[in-house]
């Protein structure tokens, strides 16, 4: 198993918002968690990757072996676990190349593996580029500024095949993306993280993303805990019907 979430309570500003979560992800598996604004999607995402101000109250999760809550947050992503988010950071003054060859070599040091030089990472980053079909001269340039919605997208696609996670958490990759935007993205995740040995966890308000990557599981996520799970159709009830009827 590579992710158990057992009962998990998380609050945000002591405020409770997860309340008993649980989850189970197989190595091989897509899964989606879909819910109303405020059903705390994001606060599952961010707590398991540590961001501050995200405090577990209760509960556990368990990472390819690992008790991930005793992990820092660069050592989760260390063992494999990667966040894309909403809102991709803009950095000017640091080129995405840099950034990128600092962060793949940050979590190989945690690895306990050596640094790749300059040129071996040029050619890693070459061949993600041109799998994700981004124009490498884009690496080059400041991380995210000035890049389009679409561009930005597929930049974190190209970095998450650099960094090359067992768990993806990807939350609201699409939203704000146009049909094409989406399609990249769709490809992106398939591309890199369709495989035996790695899992996605898709955090979305809408369904049409699902259409690209078809999830082997649904969750519904409302009051804090999974309410419902079911396949890739119960996503469409939830589109036809809302999640009130749904859920309840
Ligand atoms: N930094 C914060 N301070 C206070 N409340 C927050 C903060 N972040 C999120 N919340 C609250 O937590 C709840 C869940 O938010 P969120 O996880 O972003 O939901 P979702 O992603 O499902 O829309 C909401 O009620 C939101 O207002
Ligand atoms: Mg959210």
């Amino acid at each position: 198993m590579m992710l158990i979430i057992d009962n998990l309570h998380a609050t945000v500003a002591d405020k409770p918002i997860l309340k008993g979560l649980s989850l189970t992800i197989n190595a091989g598996e897509v899964h989606a968690i879909m819910g109303p604004n405020g059903a705390g999607k994001s606060t599952l995402g961010y707590t398991l990757g540590g961001r501050p101000g995200y405090e577990v109250t209760g509960g556990t999760a368990t990472f390819d072996g690992e008790d991930l809550f005793a992990l820092e947050p660069h050592e989760r992503a260390a063992a494999g676990l990667f966040l894309g988010f909403q809102y991709p950071v803009e950095i000017p003054g640091v080129s995405f190349v840099q950034f990128l060859r600092e962060s793949l070599n940050a979590q190989r040091k945690s690895r306990g593996e050596e640094p790749l030089s300059g040129g071996e990472f040029l050619k890693l980053a070459r061949e993600k580029a041109a799998l994700l079909k981004l124009d490498m001269d884009m690496l080059k340039r400041p991380v995210n500024v000035g890049f389009s919605g679409g561009e930005k997208k597929r930049a974190e696609m190209v970095q998450m095949g650099i960094l090359d996670p067992k768990l993806a958490i990807l939350d609201e990759t699409d939203s704000g993306l146009d049909i094409d935007a989406l399609r990249i993205v769709g490809d992106g995740i398939n591309a890199v993280m369709r495989r035996p040995d790695k899992a996605v966890l898709l955090i979305t308000h809408y369904q049409r993303l699902l259409d690209y990557v078809k999830p082997d599981f649904v969750h519904v996520l409302a009051g804090g805990r999974i309410v419902r799970t079911g396949g890739a159709e119960l996503a469409l009830e939830l589109e036809e019907r809302g999640y009130e009827a749904v859920a309840a």
